[in-house]
């Protein structure tokens, strides 16, 4: 029993390294660039029991695509909500280590863009990062060791802060994630914060198997998906507050330890296994793990989260080229930025087109 469950956990913490090989060496084992939808477990309509609740399993994860004719037929159910950035809560989940090579980056970045919104998670104090920048950088007190219980610690304090701000919308991205707001605003305003939803992109293409303990008779296993937590997801208010028996105030690092889990897989185990709420697979999030020269070049900007480098890869970028050198810009994050908010002051001017 006791066996099962540490290999599980081994399972599920190695899967970023095991997986990382081979989504780099075999591009049929990634998530495929071209197809928008991923295989999804059977669209399952589950009853509505105050007519607010439905399956979100149908709704297309191609929305802010502009590829037409080729996504899944939508239902026609999804309720839409105009929605601005102020509705969403966007966590970064950082490490004091980090806070020179990677958050300046993001804070000179997509952060400025949304500073108000987006909430810093680290481990260690970092005053003059703060007053410099006017961020909301919090220290969790959580242990700096990248460690299961030290993550789950810190995406414990992420939920908590996120249901005290009474904001529509919970996005967890890491420190490596560029997040191009105006695509995920596109994406979140195709539903409703009251309804349940859960977005991310499987970090396989099968449900993990888990080892969960029951009280009476030792464990039983549960498959779920899980949303990869270094490509980022996000979740509905209305999901999160019932995420609340098993999340708030310390009970996630309980739930984490009960299946021996790091924080993304037990957000998936709680969502998928507990409360019976489906992972609607999008492409539009990414992280290191995958190889992200292939994302087309046209579509780059449609995206929702972008990453750079990995294990010992420092050239596994996207490829948009222009603005800055690969010397200046090695993460393409300032290119990305200047594409998209070209009058940043600290973006090189672009000879304007004839007739302008
Ligand atoms: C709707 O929800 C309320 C509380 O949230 C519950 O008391 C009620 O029984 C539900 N109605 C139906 C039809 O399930
Ligand atoms: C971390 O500890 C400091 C000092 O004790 C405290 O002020 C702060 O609220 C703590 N942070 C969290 C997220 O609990």
């Amino acid at each position: 029993m006791h066996i099962a469950s540490v290999g599980i956990n081994k399972l599920c913490f190695c899967l970023a390294l095991a997986f990382s090989g081979l989504l780099l060496l075999l591009p049929c084992l990634s998530p495929p660039a071209q197809p928008l939808v991923l295989p999804k477990p059977k669209a399952q309509l589950r009853p509505a029991p105050n007519g607010t609740h439905r399956s979100l399993s149908h709704i297309p994860a191609d929305v802010p695509l502009r590829r037409k004719g080729k996504g899944t037929p939508s239902t026609g159910h999804t309720r839409h909500e105009p929605l601005d950035i102020e509705d969403v809560f966007i966590a970064v989940k950082t490490t004091r280590k980090y806070h020179k090579s990677r958050l300046e980056l993001l804070i000179q970045t997509w952060v400025s863009k949304a500073k108000r919104q987006t909430y810093i998670f680290t481990d260690g104090e970092d005053k003059d990062l703060q007053l410099r920048t006017g961020t909301n950088l919090i220290n969790t007190n959580c242990s700096a060791a990248h460690t299961r219980q030290a993550l789950c610690c810190k995406m414990s304090v992420e939920y908590d802060k996120f249901i005290e701000s009474q904001k529509k919308w919970f996005c967890h991205v890491d420190d490596d994630n560029y997040v191009l707001l105006p695509s995920l605003l596109l994406l979140l305003s195709s539903y409703h914060h009251s309804q349940d939803v859960y977005l991310g992109r499987p970090s396989l293409d099968h449900p993990i198997e888990a080892a969960e303990r029951v009280k009476s008779n030792g464990l039983v296993s549960v498959q779920f998906w899980f949303a990869t937590g270094g490509a980022g997801f996000c979740i509905s208010r209305g999901l999160a507050l019932k995420m609340s028996p098993w999340a708030s105030l310390g009970n996630f690092i309980s739930t984490a330890e009960k299946i021996r889990l790091p924080d993304d897989c037990t957000i998936g185990y709680i969502i998928e296994a507990l409360l019976e709420v489906k992972l609607t697979h999008t492409p539009l999030f990414h992280s290191h793990l995958e190889n992200l020269r292939k994302l087309p070049l046209e579509t780059v900007l449609e995206q929702v989260t972008l990453s750079y480098g990995g294990f010992e890869n420092r050239r596994n970028v996207v490829s948009v080229v222009g603005r800055f050198s690969l010397s200046e810009d090695p993460t393409r994050f300032k290119t990305i930025h200047c594409l998209l908010y070209p009058d940043t002051d600290w973006c090189p001017k672009v000879k304007l087109e004839p007739g302008h």
